[in-house]
């Protein structure tokens, strides 16, 4: 057997409780485990009797613990020895039994007391019948341990397999997965208010047609959802994309460019730091006809007129905020990153080569060297949109730390 205390990836022990939504709790650990987490999972008795732990056995790729006192298991996978692997300890689906036992000291059986005794942050996510959701007791019993710093998800609204409709759902999986990566996450941007731009602009030529980029947005998603996790609030003003908002982030959606403008110009003064993701459209038509332009002609000439830059006009006007650019070159990268964000009167500028394999638009990664004001060059190899965002994130601490 594996090593309870080795690798580098994070410990989340998932303890399940006996309520329908364990099936949920499957996909889960599945998705854990997919981002290299990893997993220990716990079953009360009553669980047992929706899933087995060959299930979760399987998927986790670790022996399930079940049991206090088990001769076997007490000496592989002793409860001391899971409370103190576990970097997060979540209970997934979460029943009123098992809040109520924790709230009231009760440590029964193996799951309970597990949390008695680590020292990790404990998620709760509760799911069961609305009915039971709304009883004061469990609201009480709620009310008390996040007084004790326990941490819980909303339940959510929709179908329940009682046959009733209203809060009781556990949350998807991927939003489980948001917040355990949220919790574990350090909280260096605490205070922050940033500004985020991402996506396209549309420029409407007529009722049914509009000039547009290839902007997928999914640059400005990732700082988004890294910033809200390192503990900053974050107001995300987004073209449109196919993106869902990251959860905790603040959207505003925008069309063109001077609709970004003006939500830009409008939230700038509370503001810590901008980061203009956005691929904003440099022209727009002159006009925009409002009656749909009938095929037929020979040729069709539009006269664009350009758009206001708007990172150029905050620069202009910082107030001691920090200003972080994007350029997305196909020639001389360096040369022409270092002049716009000389122009721009920039903290920082993200460059990246939209030739290169990897980088770009669409896809989940990319290849950007970072440039800053102080005349610092840090290329970076290919990697994660988000993880990009965390170096730029980083970058942007150390900025501060400096200007100080
Ligand atoms: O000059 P260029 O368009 O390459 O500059 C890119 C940077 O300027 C990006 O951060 C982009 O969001 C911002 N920009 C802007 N307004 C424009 C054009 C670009 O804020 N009209």
């Amino acid at each position: 057997m594996e090593p309870l205390h080795s690798g580098n990836s994070q410990n989340v022990v998932l303890g399940v409780s006996g309520g329908i939504a364990c099936y949920k709790a499957v996909e889960l650990v599945r998705l854990l485990i997919r981002e290299s987490f990893r997993v220990r999972v716990i079953m009360t008795k009553e669980s047992m009797k929706f899933v087995t732990p060959l299930t979760f056995q399987t998927i986790s790729g670790q022996p399930v613990a079940t049991e206090l006192f088990s001769l076997t298991q007490e000496s592989q996978i002793g409860h001391i020895n899971i409370a103190d692997f576990a970097e997060l300890l979540l209970i997934a689906p979460a029943t009123a039994n098992v809040i109520g036992k924790i709230a009231a000291g009760i440590a029964d059986d193996l799951l309970t007391t597990v949390v008695m005794a680590t020292q990790a942050p404990v998620l709760l996510a509760p799911s069961m019948n609305v009915h039971m959701y709304q009883n004061p007791i469990l609201q009480e019993n709620i009310r008390k341990l996040k007084g004790l710093g326990y941490h819980f998800m909303e339940p959510a609204e929709g179908y329940l397999a009682c046959g009733y409709e209203g809060k009781g759902r556990l949350p998807d999986p991927a939003e489980v997965l948001e917040e355990i990566k949220s919790l574990l996450k350090k909280k260096d941007l605490l205070g922050h208010r940033l500004l985020i731009t991402a996506g396209p602009n549309r420029e409407p030529l007529d009722p049914v047609r509009y000039l547009s980029n290839r902007s997928s947005g999914k640059m400005g998603y990732a700082l988004a959802r890294m910033g809200a996790r390192r503990g900053a609030e974050v107001i995300l003003v987004s073209g449109p994309t196919a993106l869902d908002p990251p959860s905790g982030v603040r959207r505003i959606s925008v069309t063109t460019a001077a609709e970004m403008r003006d939500a830009v110009l409008k939230e700038f003064p509370r503001c810590t730091a901008v980061l203009m993701a956005a691929a904003v459209a440099d022209f727009r038509p002159v006009n925009s006809i409002s009656k749909k332009i009938k095929k037929g002609k020979k040729s069709l000439q539009l006269t664009l007129r350009p758009n206001p830059d708007i990172l150029k006009e905050l620069g202009e006007n910082k107030n001691g905020k920090i200003l972080i650019g994007f350029a997305a070159e196909t020639e001389t990268l360096v040369a022409n990153a270092r002049r716009k964000l000389r122009e721009k009167n920039l903290d920082l500028i993200v460059a990246n080569d939209v030739t290169e394999p990897g980088s770009g638009f669409d896809g989940d990664t990319n290849v950007a060297t970072l440039l800053d004001s102080k005349g610092g060059v840090d290329p970076l190899p290919l990697m994660r949109k988000e993880e990009l965002a965390d170096r730029i994130y980083d970058h942007l601490l150390k900025l501060k730390a400096n200007s100080k």
